[in-house]
């Protein structure tokens, strides 16, 4: 009741503001170039070193609430810059033991050493399996050549001796090593060398082998060289046999939104995350590689291994906000649309574009707390689907290809009907903005006409700087569905706002739906009722 009291009132105030207008045109049968999305295509990672940090009930609920919205197990990815660094030392007490570096103990590039403890994590998170890194670097500069070698295999025995074989999804070969100090030919020699030493120590055998996750490819050297890493980019690597055993399960990607430094204001959250042309701009420069990949071997899955929406440490306000969870659901939709298999959400504690904070390590030092941007992952997640409602996505083409709105069907995997659409509404709104929050009126048109259809929306009646409940009190609060996460409130499980589970009934008319969401906020629109039916009381 309050829920729809609410929204009535933010439509009377509405009246003067903004409206774009968009007609969407939707098949309601699955077309050819629908890409099957994964039950686990969602992920999180955690930074190799900070991983212990993360050894908390607050992160188990928080993963336990995503992971039961899927219907495979969410993987983590272990790994990152400190995954190539940390050295392994089973008689030491403490489980990670900042060594050295440049901002001890809270950068990736800092030196860590790991205690028989640190594999004792590997134990939590039941409910998911996780990818492991075999450590690369050669940490001591007067190091010979396979000096390096046993810490590595030591690092990945323990491991997945502690995950138990069940629970290990892949061994990762190093990281982004486009920035090591060795050439493309050198790499692939050592990481097929690891890639021995691991099904050996192992005792791999048949089908278990293939159980690497190759490339790792770093983003900025794609940026900066010719424009698809052909320089030490995945088709390189593949092109210098780093598959010559056929051992891949995944080819790997990184990749960040915004570059480090210019600007972090409500602007540059306009122009730099919230702006489907930002987005889907950089997927062509990744084509390339995935193509190859795909022609080469077609049960490699592509994978961005790590995600993050700015390097360098914006301030949380940019990266951590909602703004920041805008520009994730953009993203991942535009992602899966083509034909990603995984996106992993990297994290430390330290980092503002963190979707929580397990500890007093984080930039606020305000203790754990989930920060606004969140409740995107409740949302991907949501749309994915699980079991019977998995599907094939498209994006579907919006007339004028605007910059600041986007959406995408997602089709019943069996059937091949219409199941769900999510609309991206990425014109930036605040509070502290000058204009009325705006909004898009959208007609969703379906061949054969629609059935009743509901909405849930991802919302901050705050808008783009709502840093969630726990950060910045009732008046910053991030909601998917009426759903929020919150370390005082509910311990990181979830709970609804208002008790229960907020969505609305969409006006259908003349057999098309229309719907309105508000600048800066997604909503997914759900076709309860199979359009074949329709189909037949026409
Ligand atoms: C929306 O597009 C459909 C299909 O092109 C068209 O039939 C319909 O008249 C349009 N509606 C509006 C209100 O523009
Ligand atoms: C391993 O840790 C123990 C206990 O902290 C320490 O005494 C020992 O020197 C360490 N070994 C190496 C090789 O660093
Ligand atoms: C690992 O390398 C050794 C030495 O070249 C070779 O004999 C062995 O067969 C390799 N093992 C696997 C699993 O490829
Ligand atoms: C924000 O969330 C808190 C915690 O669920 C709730 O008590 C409060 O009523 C919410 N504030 C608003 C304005 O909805």
């Amino acid at each position: 009741m309050l829920s729809s009291i609410a929204t009535a009132v933010l439509f009377t105030t509405l009246a003067q503001a903004d409206t774009q207008q968009y007609n969407l045109t939707i098949q309601k049968n699955a077309p050819e170039k629908a890409y099957h999305v994964p039950a686990d295509f969602f992920s999180f990672g955690f930074e190799t070193a900070f991983f212990p940090q993360f050894d908390t009930d607050f992160s188990e609920n928080i993963i336990n609430s995503i992971s039961s919205r899927m219907s495979k197990p969410l993987i983590i990815r272990i790994g990152g810059t400190s995954g190539d660094l940390v050295q392994v030392n089973l008689t030491q007490d403490e489980p990670a033991h900042c060594a050295s570096g440049p901002s001890c103990p809270y950068s990736s590039e800092d030196i860590f050493v790991l205690g028989r403890g640190y594999f004792d994590t590997f134990k939590r998170f039941q409910s998911t399996t996780m990818t492991i890194q075999a450590p690369m670097i050669p940490v001591r500069p007067d190091s010979k050549d396979e000096d390096w070698i046993p810490n590595s295999m030591e690092f990945v025995q323990q491991a997945y001796r502690a995950l138990g074989k069940e629970r290990v999804n892949a061994i990762a070969l190093g990281n982004e090593p486009d920035y090591y100090s060795y050439g493309v030919k050198q790499y692939v020699d050592r990481a097929l060398k690891i890639e021995n030493r691991t099904i050996e120590q192992l005792g791999l055998e048949g089908e278990d082998r293939r159980i690497f996750e190759l490339g790792d490819i770093g983003w900025t050297v794609i940026k900066q060289r010719d424009g698809d890493g052909e320089d030490f980019g995945l088709r390189k690597v593949f092109q210098n046999e780093l598959n010559a055993n056929g051992y891949g399960k995944y080819a790997a990607q990184h990749y960040y939104q915004a570059d480090e430094g210019g600007k972090y204001d409500s602007q540059a959250l306009q122009d730099r995350l919230m702006n489907h042309h930002a987005i889907a701009e950089r997927f062509p420069k990744m084509r390339r590689g995935i193509e190859y990949i795909h022609k080469a071997d077609s049960n490699i899955g592509f994978v961005i291994s790590e995600l993050g929406c700015a390097l360098g440490d914006p301030p949380i306000s940019f990266a951590g906000a909602f703004g920041a969870a805008l520009w994730a659901v953009d993203f991942h939709l535009t992602a899966m649309a083509r034909g990603v298999k995984r996106v992993s959400n990297t994290m430390r504690p330290e980092a503002t574009h963190s979707f929580w904070v397990p500890n007093d390590m984080g930039p606020q030092t305000s203790g754990p707390s989930v920060q606004g941007v969140f409740p995107s992952a409740a949302f991907i997640t949501d749309f994915v689907g699980k079991g019977d409602s998995l599907g094939k996505v498209i994006e579907i083409d919006v007339p004028g290809t605007p910059q600041f709105f986007s959406a995408f069907a997602m089709y019943n995997l069996q059937s091949g009907k219409l199941a769900r659409v999510a609309l991206v509404n990425l014109k930036q709104w605040d509070h502290n903005s000058k204009d009325d929050r705006g909004s898009a009126e959208v007609i969703l048109n379906v061949d054969a006409g629609v059935g009743s259809l509901h909405a849930r929306r991802l919302h901050a009646e705050k808008g783009t700087s709502a840093m969630g409940f726990d950060l910045g009190g009732h008046e910053d609060n991030v909601t998917w569905a009426g759903e929020q996460w919150s370390h005082t409130v509910d311990g990181g499980k979830g709970h609804f706002v208002y008790g229960s589970m907020v969505q609305e009934e969409v006006t259908v008319e003349n057999g098309h739906g229309t719907v309105s969401v508000l600048d800066s906020e997604a909503i997914t629109v759900y076709f309860d009722q199979d359009v074949s039916l329709l189909d037949l009381l026409h």
